[in-house]
């Protein structure tokens, strides 16, 4: 039984929590840490038993925890995941793993000299279709890959925030809070490191100026093969307009032509935000989130993601994925596994029976997030870059 301990009681935690039930023979609740007074009184109202601390440091220092799951904000992660580390604590840490190649190398080294695991949590790699698109490509029917486009549009921007939380200098925004999921999809079915980025990041939103609204990436792999990510955040368009209305949770979308086109939310004061949250609208969507709840919950999605191998396509499908090659187009249905939170901590204790280090590792958490930086860094210098830290997904563990 592992005993997690959750570091910032915010959103994430909120989307973590349900799903962990699922795996209650493996998990056990214990422990959470906030700054926010009322929310960890209002959280041990509703999670009685749970010890609550008022700090990270305490957290870790508890007897009651053996994996720490950081969802602070992301400006914290780097120095929260050392202290868990620190602790003889395993890590799980939201997406991106840090905001800086030295923060990175700063978690690889205390991970490494306190001999614990950590696992690079909130990836869209632990969805069931993405595993099955890698398992066709691996299996090489359809040869090598030779071209991934992977598209998303959302209104990141428009939903409730702080000024804080959209500003790309204090680690936030759409690049680092949305592209890790790109970068882990393409590095994931490329299989090939990465040799070079070339992006173009801007920023249009009259509201959000203090980060991107938007960003268009090419990605080159050692192998030769070629990459797209596109992103828009300012959610005129939503994605599940292309996707049979299903997005991130699996659910339904009830209207995806319109979702709240007119709405253009500036950012907010905190406890605007948590009044949001507080009334179950986190994102600012309306209480149903503008999903259809009592719909079959499918394979979530995360975008459109096209897979160009040098003898036919995969993508995902309403059920799981589609293959297209020279006999025409087939449907490999796929169940919805694991869902977020349980992903990850199955992850852990797999890697932890098995004696093995986890698929998405503190190494793999760095490259994606030096892909993360490069696209910034693209965008501001206007030229390709290079990069160091990358290895082929190929050749890690058991995926
Ligand atoms: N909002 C989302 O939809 C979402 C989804 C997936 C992952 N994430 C990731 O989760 C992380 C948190 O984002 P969020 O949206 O939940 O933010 P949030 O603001 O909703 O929650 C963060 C929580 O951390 C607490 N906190 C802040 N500083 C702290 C500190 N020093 N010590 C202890 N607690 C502290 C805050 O009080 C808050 O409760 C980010 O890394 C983000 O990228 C967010």
């Amino acid at each position: 039984m592992l005993r997690l301990g959750i570091a910032g009681i915010g959103i994430a935690a909120e989307q973590v929590l349900p799903n962990i039930g699922s795996i209650a023979d493996t998990v056990r609740l214990t422990a959470v840490a906030d700054v926010r007074a009322e929310a960890l009184r209002a959280f041990g109202v509703r999670h009685p038993g749970v010890e609550l601390f008022d700090s990270v440091e305490a957290l870790c220092a508890s007897d009651a925890v053996d994996v720490v799951w950081i969802a602070t904000p992301n400006e914290y992660h780097a120095a929260h995941a050392v202290l868990a580390a620190d602790h003889g604590k395993h890590v799980v840490c939201e997406k991106p793993m840090a905001t800086t190649i030295e923060q990175c190398n700063a978690i690889v080294a205390a991970v490494e000299a306190a001999g614990v695991k950590y696992v690079q949590g909130h990836s869209k790699i632990y969805y069931s279709v993405l595993r099955r698109m890698r398992e066709v490509i691996k299996s090489g029917e359809l040869g090598r890959v030779t071209q991934i486009n992977t598209w998303n549009f959302n209104d990141w921007l428009i939903r409730p925030r702080t000024p804080a939380e959209e500003r790309t200098d204090l680690g936030t925004g759409p690049v680092f809070r949305q592209a890790p999921h790109q970068v882990d999809i393409v590095r994931y079915l490329a299989g090939s490191p990465v040799s070079s980025v070339r992006a173009v990041t801007a920023r249009r939103e009259a509201g959000s100026p203090e980060t991107e609204s938007d960003y268009t990436a090419l990605l080159t792999f050692e192998d030769g093969a070629a990459a797209t990510l596109v992103f828009n955040a300012q959610g005129y368009f939503d994605i599940v307009d292309l996707t049979w209305g299903i997005g991130e949770s699996g659910y339904r979308t009830l209207d995806p032509g319109s979702i709240r086109p007119a709405e253009r939310r500036a950012p907010m004061p905190a406890e605007e935000k948590w009044r949001f949250q507080r009334e179950g609208d986190p994102y600012g969507r309306g209480r149903d989130g503008g999903e259809d709840k009592r719909s079959l919950r499918k394979p979530p999605f995360f975008g459109l993601t096209i897979v160009h191998c040098e003898r036919g396509v995969v993508r995902q499908s309403p059920d799981g994925i589609f293959v297209y090659d020279r006999e025409g187009r087939r449907e490999l249905a796929c169940g919805a596994g694991y869902l977020r939170g349980a992903a990850e901590l199955m992850e852990l204790a797999d890697a932890l029976a098995g004696e093995r280090e986890p698929f998405l590792d503190a190494a793999w958490g760095r490259a994606t997030l030096e892909v993360c930086v490069a696209i910034l860094e693209s965008g501001a210098q206007r030229r390709e870059l290079t990069l160091n830290y990358q290895f082929p997904a190929n050749a890690v563990g058991t995926w």
